[in-house]
């Protein structure tokens, strides 16, 4: 079994989607829910999956290195970043190494970097004037949105948009490839999912 912890700091409509996909999963399970944050949204969905829930504290996380063992213990395999605000710190990055994905809603290398979340990053595309957007799914090093990309889709910036219709619309695509590309992940290479059957998946 492989086992996956969601790191999430927000409403989890992506947690949500990926622990959709795994349930039954034969070789890929949801273990354990990351957070930053009591309140969020993503711990009553936790909580209504029967998928326990680590809360976790700024300093013993960032300066300290107390949860990396406790990921360790519990078998973690791979960490998925799913809206998690945090920078991971070297030790994580480390001992992961190559095991943790984040996903962005933009085109990396564009409109990445520290400060660059939620709508903040909507807005820059559309000051930029840019004629599309879209999602890129990563791995995690220790600087922000920069490991080597995963996968990447895009969907044209429409006149007109604004960053919440535009926020909209790259949630779908994030809830529409992100479960499938982080099995594709998982299983490796040799997987038989092929990424251009998502399409017809239901989001
Ligand atoms: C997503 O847009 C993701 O790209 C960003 O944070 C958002 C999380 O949304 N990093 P949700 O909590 O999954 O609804």
């Amino acid at each position: 079994m492989k086992k996956l912890a969601i790191f999430a700091s927000g409403a989890g409509s992506n947690a949500q989607k990926i622990i959709d996909r795994f349930k039954n999963h034969p070789i890929i399970n949801v273990s354990l829910v990351v957070c930053n944050r009591p309140d969020a949204g993503v711990v009553n969905i936790a909580q209504r999956e029967g998928v326990p829930v680590l809360m976790i504290e700024r300093d013993r996380f960032s300066k300290g290195d107390a949860y990396t063992s406790v990921l360790e213990q519990a078998g973690i395999d791979v960490i998925i970043l799913a809206g998690f605000l945090w920078k991971i710190p070297a030790r994580l990055v480390e001992t992961f190494h190559g095991r943790i994905l984040n996903i962005h809603p933009a085109l990396l290398p564009a409109h990445g970097g520290k400060g660059m979340y939620g709508r903040h990053v909507h807005e820059a595309v559309i000051a930029a004037g840019d004629c599309k957007s879209g999602i890129t799914i990563h791995q995690v090093d220790e600087f922000y949105d920069h490991g080597a990309h995963v996968f990447q889709t895009e969907i044209p910036v429409m006149p007109g948009e604004t960053p919440d219709t535009l926020a909209a619309r790259i949630h779908e695509l994030e809830h529409r490839y992100f479960p499938a590309v982080i099995e594709k992940f998982v299983l490796g290479a040799d997987s038989p999912i092929d990424l251009s059957t998502i399409e017809s998946l239901p989001s």
